[in-house]
């Protein structure tokens, strides 16, 4: 967990902004590679909001995690045009290969899923990103290498 100075310390360098939340949230995720839960009730009174609201706000966008992330992050689309050709069915595989629901890491920190609404790849659905780099037609068995990749 990180230390209550640095986060206190990131909040602070946020507060003078209108609408300070989100550049908080992901100045977090910058430093820690998650929105630390501890985080939650020291934002919620700096700002003075409740905690229900910063939660919601971590928990809308999809792009805050709220623990680390394993060693590889799998984001699989689940917008529409890669749902319509297989890519529920891949969101599946993988999952079920991986032993994780959304948003989750394997017990070896190897892999974190994820979903992502549109990469852009529609014409080459289903899209999905292994480690920020894009990948068209993407299969469950490619996907899943990472884990035993990772693993190794
Ligand atoms: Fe999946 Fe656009 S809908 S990449």
């Amino acid at each position: 967990e990180p230390a209550p100075e640095a986060l206190a310390e990131i909040i602070e360098a946020h507060t003078h902004l209108e609408g300070p939340l989100l550049p908080i949230l992901h100045a977090m995720q910058e430093a820690f590679g998650f929105v630390p839960g501890t985080a939650v009730p020291v934002i919620a009174k700096a700002l003075k909001l409740t905690r229900a609201e910063v939660h919601g706000v971590i928990s809308f966008y999809h792009d805050f995690r709220e623990a680390p992330a394993g060693r590889h992050t799998v984001k699989i689309c689940r917008a529409e045009a890669c749902q319509a050709v297989g890519g529920a069915a891949l969101s599946e595989a993988v999952l079920s290969k991986l032993g994780i629901g959304w948003g989750e890491t394997t017990p070896d920190g190897a892999v974190t899923v994820e979903p992502v609404y549109c990469l852009g790849l529609c014409a080459c659905a289903p899209a999905a990103m292994v480690d920020g780099k894009v990948m068209g037609r993407a299969d469950a068995d490619r996907l899943t290498a990472l884990a035993g990749e990772g693993a190794a």
